[in-house]
């Protein structure tokens, strides 16, 4: 057989050739990252709470590892844009900034792993980030080996100051770059958000989803009620879209929770959480972890919404609109009785500042056991009843508020 021949028949027979296969983000990845709070933290002396440096990220790998939220699944430890000097070294080498971070990137790592976590970086695929510091263009190789050296497990990957072509480009070259470092990984891009809404074109998801683990679609959240509802009534015009790309090893990425920033009220910060977690996104908390309400926490750790976010199917969770103000969003996940019922989850919604009744019958959006479901409250984790699927749950949401309700079959 030519190998023509063959390369075309394994083709045939393996479809997905290029797929990232580096094993990773099988679930949505969980952790921190310095952007969304600390952002372009390099003014110390004036901003001391806001300073990007060493101490800030070993503190909260000491936070995960003291305080439970290892255990929850709170994993990755992600330095983003503005850690570094101005200049590449002598042999093109960008170089931690010597003030900030003085033990360099690999202690940090080390450090990070000592501790069961992982640690991730930041680059972008232009000549400099958005924040004017070194970008890796014309360095994909030397900066892929580079922070595999360094012990890096996850990488995001900015797309400012490039053209769409070259977007469409880079992110694949950069991919294999990582690939070539022989060090698996984590590769998260900003490359749909950047040809959606910098280039105002159609972002090519298939391929995305071919080279990525997780992208980021949309606009960076900021610390406030009003950006998480606008992200949340985005994914749910977006759902059609994005639905079918998302799933174990790739993701679409909502961008970080604003937990721990005095941002949001109880009711607000549970619809932040349950939407996100009916969605499977990444969970990326970004804030100072000792401004972490109490009850921020409890959420944070409730291993049953968690189960929703983290759920090993990995499928994002699907919005209807539902008579009154209330979005429905309802996800199906584990545990399944048997191999046929699925439990799911519906996620009833109110964004408006006023409360709002609905009668939902759960029976009309995918389930199936006849012997009917249990129903329990995430929050309260109380049983509520027992349902058929033919009886409806008739529900009040207070405003800006979430009622989560997890159906496990019987
Ligand atoms: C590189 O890609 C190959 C083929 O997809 C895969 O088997 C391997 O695990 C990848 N290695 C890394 C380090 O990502
Ligand atoms: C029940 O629904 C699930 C999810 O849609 C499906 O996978 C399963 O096959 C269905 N079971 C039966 C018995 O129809
Ligand atoms: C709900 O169903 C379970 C399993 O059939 C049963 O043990 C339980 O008593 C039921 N609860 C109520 C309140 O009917
Ligand atoms: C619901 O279905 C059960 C049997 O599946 C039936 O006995 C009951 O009358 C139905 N209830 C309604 C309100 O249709």
């Amino acid at each position: 057989m030519s190998i023509k021949r063959r390369v075309f028949l394994f083709l045939f027979l393996f479809g997905k050739v290029s797929l990232l296969d580096n094993g990773l983000a099988r679930k949505p990845p969980m952790g921190w990252m310095s952007w969304g709070y600390f952002m372009c933290g390099v003014d110390c002396e004036t901003h001391p709470r806001k300073c990007l440096k060493q101490k800030l990220i070993l503190s909260v790998a000491d936070t995960f590892y003291n305080e439970g939220y290892q255990e929850a699944g709170f994993e990755y430890i992600i330095i983003d844009d503005c850690w570094s000097e101005k200049q590449r070294d002598r042999n093109g080498r960008l170089v931690p900034d010597k003030k900030r971070f003085p033990k360099g990137m690999k202690y940090i790592a080390d450090y990070i792993h000592s501790r069961g976590l992982k640690f991730g970086m930041y680059t972008n695929v232009a000549e400099i980030t958005c924040m004017h510091y070194p970008g890796s263009k014309g360095h994909f190789s030397t900066d892929a080996k580079m922070f595999a050296d360094w012990g890096v497990d996850y990488i995001k990957v900015d797309g400012c100051f490039v053209g769409e072509a070259f977007l469409n480009k880079a992110y694949i070259k950069f991919g294999q770059h990582l690939n070539a470092s022989g060090r698996p990984m984590v590769y998260s891009c900003s490359w749909p958000y950047y040809i959606e809404f910098i280039h105002h074109k159609t972002p090519d998801y298939k391929t995305i989803s071919r080279h990525c683990n997780m992208w980021r679609n949309y606009h960076d959240v900021v610390t406030s009620w009003q950006a998480i509802k606008t992200i949340i009534t985005h994914y749910k015009s977006a759902y059609d879209q994005l639905s079918g790309h998302h799933g174990p090893g790739q993701w679409n990425d909502m961008d970080m929770l604003i937990f721990g920033t005095g941002s949001l009220t109880d009711s607000q910060s549970r619809v932040h959480l349950a939407v996100y977690s009916m969605l499977a996104a990444p969970l990326l908390l970004s804030c100072d972890t000792s401004r972490i309400t109490k009850y921020e926490k409890e959420l944070l750790l409730n291993l049953e919404l968690l189960a929703i976010a983290q759920d090993p199917l990995g499928i994002m969770g699907r919005p209807f609109e539902l008579e009154t103000s209330i979005t429905l969003w309802v996800k199906s996940h584990l545990p399944r009785k048997g191999d046929k019922y699925h439990s799911v989850s519906f996620a009833l919604i109110n964004l408006e500042e006023h409360a709002s009744s609905v009668t939902f019958t759960p029976g009309l959006y995918g389930l199936n056991s006849t012997d009917g479901y249990t129903v329990m409250d995430v929050f309260t984790r109380e049983f509520i009843r027992n349902v058929t699927l033919n009886e409806s749950i008739l529900v009040t949401v207070p405003e800006e508020d979430v009622i989560l309700y997890t159906l496990f079959p019987l």
